[in-house]
């Protein structure tokens, strides 16, 4: 018989989680107002709200924890992180920030100016949060399979070149402050964009003079999916791939959180010195002085040993295994899902789940509270509450795809919580024509609404 696959890793300490009865958690949604970012963590059996800071550090990164030096100029720790940047990325000058949001104000402060344009493959929300703050506008220039739940694309989270040369023809040099690139694209579902696209943005970017940023906060995923995708590149190291990857790009953007396997932390990284300088003045407002930017020194030592474990192939065969592993379980009772399976999260497409819960009726927030009403699993959102209301009409946006993204943590929850995922899954599946109704708006803030919207079901 053939061996099986198992993690590449073995469990040292671990944390209680514990089930509750579903009429304690109807009592918990309701008193959350119906946002499961109100719940509170122990209402939650498996957390699958985000990937974002909930990793598991190995034992070598907590035992670089502890050497961090924690000197306000000139730390060690500082170095070190330079260091694994310098060797695996390939960038010369980065300063440090306290998340990935903190990295994106710090640049834009420098570059982005009233009625800007920003194109880019779906900007994540915090990214096009910090573009429309200073007035300017996120332009989508992601391909149309991305958009298609069904279409098996290898890489959606490219570019189409002909819709981003529309933006680079209809508007002056000076219009546009750079291309961001956003690797994988969280926002179609976890998909990776090609070599092929990052070269040839970056050959036409350079035609126009637009500097070219990724957000890399999903950058090993991403690689991976090149190397078992992409002709040519299979026998290539995922850190070949890295090193070639972001030779394409003029400037980083990172949320540690992420592929930095760390609980916070962020950095921007850049090739010119002279922005370099300019970043470092707000960086200095913001963040903290250039050489610990919102990070303490152990955690900037923890996230250069998370960097180098990130961009080895046993890590990331674990890592793409298990979404996988819970993707394949839910196309196998046909659940709808965004295909090719995500490399962070699975997506349900809700609107093919929930067919009749109408649009204005939030139908992938009914299906997380769903969710969360039958197993405790809490997922989120990416959707018309997430897509916030247009700033100029102040009417909702629709957007094309409407997601329940059930985010998988690295290194830490087991199949076995996947299997209890899916089966809850595939039990509202099987009810999901009683479900014709959702939520209703009873309170919202004016930007980034879907941390703190209070919500009530439309049928009480
Ligand atoms: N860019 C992408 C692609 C992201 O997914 C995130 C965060 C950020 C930037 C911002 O980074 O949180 O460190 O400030 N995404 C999290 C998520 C929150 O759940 O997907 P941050």
């Amino acid at each position: 018989m053939e061996i099986p696959f198992a993690e590449s890793y073995k469990i040292k300490m671990v944390e209680p989680i514990y089930r509750s009865a579903r009429e304690q958690r109807q009592q918990w949604i309701k008193d959350a107002r119906y946002n499961l970012f109100n719940l509170r963590s122990e209402q939650v059996y498996i957390d699958l709200l985000t990937d974002s800071g909930t990793g598991a550090m190995s034992h070598n990164q907590w035992a670089a924890l502890m050497t961090g030096d924690e000197s306000y100029a000139g730390s060690s720790s500082y170095y070190n992180l330079k260091n694994a940047i310098q060797e695996l990325l390939g960038f010369e000058h980065f300063l440090p920030t306290h998340q990935g949001r903190a990295a994106e104000n710090v640049l834009f402060s420098v570059w982005v100016k009233k009625g800007n344009v920003v194109p880019g493959n779906s900007h994540f929300d915090t990214t096009k949060g910090h573009i429309e703050f200073r007035d300017a506008s996120a332009i989508d220039c992601t391909i149309d399979e991305a958009f298609d739940t069904g279409s098996q694309h290898p890489f959606k989270g490219n570019l189409d070149l002909l819709k981003l040369e529309e933006v680079y023809k209809n508007h002056h040099r000076e219009e546009i402050p750079m291309v961001i690139v956003t690797l994988t694209c969280n926002t179609s579902g976890g998909q990776p964009v090609s070599m092929h696209n990052l070269r040839e943005v970056h050959k036409m970017s350079n035609k126009y003079g637009i500097p070219v940023v990724f957000d890399s906060a999903r950058f090993a995923e991403n690689a991976w999916f090149i190397k078992e995708r992409e002709p040519g590149y299979a026998d290539k190291s995922i850190r070949q791939i890295v090193t070639e990857m972001f030779s394409y790009a003029d400037v980083m953007t990172m949320s540690s959180k992420k592929d930095g396997i760390v609980n916070i932390g962020g950095f921007i990284a850049m090739r010119d010195k002279e922005l370099f300088k300019q970043s470092s003045v707000f960086n200095i407002m913001y963040e903290g002085f250039n050489t610990y930017g919102g990070m303490a020194g152990r955690d900037m030592n923890a996230l250069a040993v998370g960097l180098h474990e990130v961009t080895t192939e046993h890590y990331l065969e674990t890592r793409i295994r298990q979404v996988e592993f819970l993707g394949n379980k839910l196309l196998t009772w046909g659940i709808p899902i965004q295909n090719p399976i995500g490399g962070h999260a699975v997506f349900i497409d809700a609107k093919h789940f929930l067919e009749y819960v109408p649009k204005e009726e939030f139908v992938a927030q009914t299906l997380a509270i769903e969710l969360y009403l039958e197993a405790g699993v809490r997922g989120v959102e990416v959707g018309t509450l997430l897509a916030d209301r247009d700033p100029h009409t102040k009417e909702n946006r629709y957007p094309k795809l409407e997601m329940l993204r059930l985010a998988i943590p690295r290194r830490t929850y087991t199949n076995n919580h996947m299997e209890v995922v899916a089966v809850a899954l595939k039990n509202i599946y099987d009810r999901r024509d009683s479900i014709r109704h959702g939520y209703k708006i009873v309170s919202e803030a004016p930007i980034m609404r879907h941390f703190s919207v209070e919500l009530g079901p439309v049928i009480a």
